[in-house]
């Protein structure tokens, strides 16, 4: 290879020489999407180049989206499949309210997610392969020997002590200064976020959400017999803040429910910046921001990425987590740090539920104290950004021409935009026959969008999985409208 390299110069620059070589290792398969490519030191000596060129070289390939860099990490080929095309935000004829009809399929689907006679390619559950399982097993049968009554008898909100230390010293992380006593222990992220919708609404309000969304919200939006307002949101940024602010100043809105990182299924990760405007923009005309940041953890960089409460000088946004995605869903161990809707979200738990189940609260919290957290953490996000680039050439391979995916750099979603004309929900029956489940596109939405997206689950990778998808890209082919 450094023999190839024609330093002279006189055909093409030495850096887009080196991109040349690099390009052609990616095109022969030798770095596959999702693979880290050599460091700029290792590529300089190996081509017998600068360290300048090889930086040139890198950023040509970005330019060209053939590579891609992630901060503290490396560079990584791209998948090659396009890119999800994003809304047309200047259409505002997307933005109107619209009350929710519970659908069986949701049920249905819901149901489904843990059938241990299906393979789970829609469901964004973890996969137990990837969770720390011998040693909270360990940990829970010592916290039960410890704490003997305290295991059986109520943990009362606002939940186990040593347990909410644990969440405010991570919370952290997100840029959140927090202390104990803001945090509310949940059952679960979904707990959290339908008491702050209690806390914030009444029947009838209208609630903004980003479009597509989360279909469990939906029906939980629903039978809060509130109206959803879908605010378009692209994979790149998330929620479009230009939309909302013109839904604001059109009508009254209650409060703002938003995954900001790595939502689901978008799998879009906001930028500091525009989770610094949404948090502006909604503290202006004094609507609550419920913030659920379940996927945060599950970055394919090194560093989790901030949340829109750390920009929260009002005490306005409501923050909401759990540790289901990374540790034990099972578990039902979430929390809620809700500035001013705190007393009310307390006071609301109390009288819904008492207490979160104490066992999981005390063995969680020995596990974030000694059951080395960031290095499982570092390890299931290898696992699925592995996944993640190897579903999407799968996809790429198997679907049919003109599919289209997201190409999130955290969490283990895949939303796939098939050519139109193939009904989703169609294929979720189709697929459901031969064994196979999978979220249909119109799920996420209230208004009829998504008719040929669907919901894919990167949480494992095996040959079955892949045979899944050749399946379903076969059964998406046969749906294809003749011409
Ligand atoms: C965005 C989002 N929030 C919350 C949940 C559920 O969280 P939990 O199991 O902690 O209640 C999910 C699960 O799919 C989710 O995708």
């Amino acid at each position: 290879m450094i023999n190839g390299l024609n330093k002279s110069g006189v055909t093409s620059l030495l850096y887009e020489q080196v991109a040349g070589e690099i390009a052609a290792l990616v095109e022969q398969g030798t770095f596959r999407a999702g693979d880290r490519l050599p460091s700029i030191r290792q590529l300089s000596t190996r081509f017998d180049v600068s360290i300048n060129t090889v930086m040139q070289a890198y950023a040509l390939l970005e330019d060209k989206r053939l590579i891609q860099a992630r901060p503290q990490s490396g560079y990584y080929v791209r998948s090659r499949v396009p890119e999800i095309r994003e809304p047309d935000l200047q259409s505002r004829s997307v933005i109107a309210p619209a009350t929710i009809t519970i659908s069986d399929l949701c049920h249905q689907v819901m149901r489904n997610m843990m059938r241990r006679d299906l393979l789970p390619l829609g469901s964004a559950i973890p996969s137990a392969e990837n969770l720390p399982i011998d040693k909270l097993n360990r940990i829970m049968a010592s916290e039960l020997r410890k704490y003997g009554d305290h295991a059986v008898l109520y943990q009362m909100p606002p939940g186990y002590e040593r347990l909410r230390v644990q969440i405010a010293r991570r919370a952290l992380m997100a840029g959140i200064s927090s202390g104990p006593d803001d945090i509310l222990v949940t059952s679960g992220c979904v707990e959290a976020v339908l008491l702050a919708l209690r806390a914030t609404c009444r029947a009838g309000d209208t609630i903004a959400v980003e479009s597509p969304f989360y279909f469990n919200f939906m029906q939980m939006i629903a039978e809060l017999g509130l109206k959803a307002l879908e605010i378009p949101a692209t994979p790149r940024d998330g929620i479009s803040i230009e939309a909302l602010r013109y839904a604001i100043e059109q009508g009254r809105i209650s409060a703002c429910l938003v995954v900001t990182n790595f939502s689901n299924p978008l799998g879009s990760l906001m930028p500091d910046e525009r989770k610094r405007e949404l948090v502006e923009l909604l503290v202006r005309h004094e609507i609550p921001l419920i913030e659920d940041d379940i996927y945060g953890d599950l970055t394919f960089d090194n560093e989790r990425p901030g949340s829109a409460k750390s920009f929260d000088h009002s005490d306005l946004v409501i923050y909401c987590s759990s540790f289901s995605k990374t540790i034990a869903p099972g578990y039902r161990v979430g929390w809620a740090i809700a500035g001013r809707f705190q007393a009310e979200m307390e006071r609301l738990k109390l009288m819904m539920n008492i207490a979160s189940s104490s066992p999981p609260q005390l063995a969680m919290a020995e596990f974030l104290a000694t059951g080395g957290y960031d290095h499982h953490l570092r390890s299931i996000r290898r696992v699925h950004a592995r996944n993640i680039s190897q579903m999407a050439e799968a996809v790429a391979r198997y679907f049919p021409a003109g599919t289209r995916m997201t190409h999130p750099s955290g969490g283990f979603i895949l939303w796939v935009e098939m050519p139109e004309g193939i009904d989703a929900i169609q294929l979720y029956h189709r697929a459901l026959a031969q064994g196979i489940s999978i979220v249909p596109g119109p799920l996420f939405s209230l208004s009829g969008k998504y008719s040929h997206h669907i919901r894919l689950s990167a949480a494992q990778w095996n040959e079955k999985i892949e045979q899944g998808i050749m399946t379903l890209g076969t059964l998406a082919a046969e749906l294809l409208p003749r011409l």
